[in-house]
């Protein structure tokens, strides 16, 4: 088998890790769960779910795709496997989920990351644009996003445009990962992280000198820096809050267990793991924080804002963030400067998406990276089309709630098993503290152990009784959408059924089966 590859540098690696965390999930999402949620409200069990979630995981699967690299593993079954020091058969074949999620949230945030790209053209043609007062405005923005998802002739949109933004977007991310590591995804995240914080930092200067409408931007900021500390004791925050954490830092995946796959075996990952961490939250919470939420806030008013935002995800990011722009001089290019940050947050973060299934097919099914990269292409592009197609089925939101937002806790909780339980806490702490430029404060010793697998669990249990048990059942979904539906279940399942058999023909073959 080939060697394996490395980043080429350690600011690369750096900048890469950060690509991978800082996403739509932090300048789209977020803004909206924070104001779907009361904004202070949701702060304080979403710094909660950071310290007893997000840095110990983020620890954890830095130290479990290091040691899996080392053993010649790149993607997580194989990283489970050595885990229970391949004692445990089941493990690897758990670890699917790791290659199969990361796979299903790549089709359709890149398609997502696509409509960025369509969205920074049509700023600066103005075409969004509508006239009258905020209100007018907004209900163009929406009309024209609906136009631009919905693919059919319209007025508005010629049916081949966002299909050539979503062709461009593959074709481009395509190229990017035939690259390899340090030549493409590394080299991808050395010029875009930069540029995406330098455009944020205008953004949010932009955004806080903006004039008072039917608010003032600083009225935005105490929306979401006003903590309220009743909120700790409602659940549905606290799942929100959770389900964000994971999203945003990309954990509970397989993604980061990939990308630290690439490292050496005495390179750091300690202090490197909690400098991604902290700087997905400065993207997320001072950045993200700052721009979407004080605009429509000073826009449309607190009520206003978070009325829209209940809307779903797009609508505060793109739909009211759209209708602002349009009041300020030089409209074009403030849209353009908004969706082309978002365009780079999202490649960069498709890339990582990308490589747990390009380093399954490479060690497991003996592809080259050329191939595996249009194998992976080619997927994106036809499922892509499926859920393009069947946008308004709902087809999207299936996948995002398995494999973007219920998978991740349902991962997260095997793997901390089989990290601070199986491989045992003592050993997997030695462990991350191979080449550490940090010691980890002792405290997050029982963390590991203890508190973080009774959050998980604690929140599987009741999650999955209150949320996920009617979404299986379908509740509140049109009959005339079920087989659509149920379509993209088997879809998911299939490719996880391809992925058992493939672990199984791979260890077969390589004599691990024991
Ligand atoms: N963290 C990314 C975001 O915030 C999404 C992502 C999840 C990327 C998992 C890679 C892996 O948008």
């Amino acid at each position: 088998m080939a060697q394996k590859e490395q980043w080429g540098t350690r600011i690369g690696l750096v900048l890469a890790m950060a690509g991978n965390a800082v996403g739509l999930g932090n300048f789209l999402r977020f803004p909206v769960q924070a104001a779907q949620n009361g904004g202070g409200t949701f702060m304080i069990p979403y710094f909660i779910s950071f310290l007893l979630l997000g840095v110990p995981l983020m620890w954890i699967e830095w130290g479990v795709g290091r040691y899996g690299g080392t053993h010649g593993h790149g993607t997580v079954p194989g990283m489970f496997d050595v885990l229970t020091d391949r004692k445990k058969k089941w493990a690897k074949y758990l670890g699917i989920l790791g290659v199969v999620m990361p796979l299903i949230v790549f089709i359709y945030y890149t398609y997502v990351a696509s409509w960025m790209l369509g969205f920074s053209f049509f700023s600066l043609t103005g075409k969004y644009f509508g006239s009258g007062d905020a209100q007018a405005k907004a209900d163009h923005v929406r009309t024209f996003l609906a136009n631009y998802q919905n693919i059919g002739e319209s007025a508005a949109v010629a049916g081949w445009m966002p299909v050539a933004f979503f062709a461009a977007t593959m074709v481009f991310l395509g190229w990017i990962l035939a690259r390899g590591i340090s030549g493409g995804i590394e080299k991808l995240a050395l010029y875009g992280v930069p540029l995406l914080f330098v455009l944020a930092i205008i953004l949010v200067v932009r955004i806080l000198t903006m004039d008072p409408v039917a608010a003032s931007p600083s009225e935005g900021l105490n929306f979401i820096w006003n903590p309220d500390w009743s909120s700790l004791g409602r659940s549905g925050v606290w799942i929100a809050a959770a389900g964000q954490m994971f999203f945003t830092l990309s954990i509970g995946m397989g993604s980061i267990q990939t990308y630290a796959s690439y490292l050496r075996e005495k390179d750091d990952v300690t202090l490197t793991g909690l400098s991604t961490a902290a700087t997905n939250e400065f993207a997320e919470v001072v950045l993200g924080g700052t721009i979407a939420i004080p605009a429509a806030v000073t826009f449309f008013g607190v009520a206003g804002a978070t009325a829209i935002a209940q809307g779903g995800s797009f609508d505060l990011g793109i739909v009211a963030m759209g209708s602002v722009f349009q009041g300020f001089p030089a409209a074009e290019l403030w849209g353009f400067l908004w969706f082309f940050l978002l365009f780079i947050a999202g490649i960069t973060s498709c890339v990582a998406l990308a490589s747990p299934t390009i380093s399954f097919l490479q060690e497991e099914v003996g592809f080259t990276r050329k191939k595996a990269a249009g194998a992976v292409t080619m997927l994106g592009i036809g499922l892509g089309f499926f859920h393009v197609v069947f946008l308004q089925r709902g087809v999207l939101d299936e996948w995002d709630y398995w494999a973007g937002t219920f998978g991740l806790v349902v991962f997260a909780a095997i793997e901390i098993v089989l990290f601070a339980w199986i491989f045992g806490i003592n050993r997997g702490w030695d462990e991350l503290h191979k080449g550490a430029d940090l010691k980890i404060a002792a405290i997050y010793k029982p963390i590991m152990k203890w508190v973080t697998p009774v959050f998980l669990f604690g929140m599987l249990g009741w999650w999955g009784y209150t949320e996920a048990l009617p979404k299986l059942m379908m509740a509140g979904v049109e009959e005339a959408d079920m087989p659509y539906l149920w379509l993209a279940r088997l879809l998911m399942l299939s490719m996880a059924a391809v992925g058992i058999v493939l672990i199984k023909r791979s260890w077969n073959r390589k004599g691990l089966e024991r």
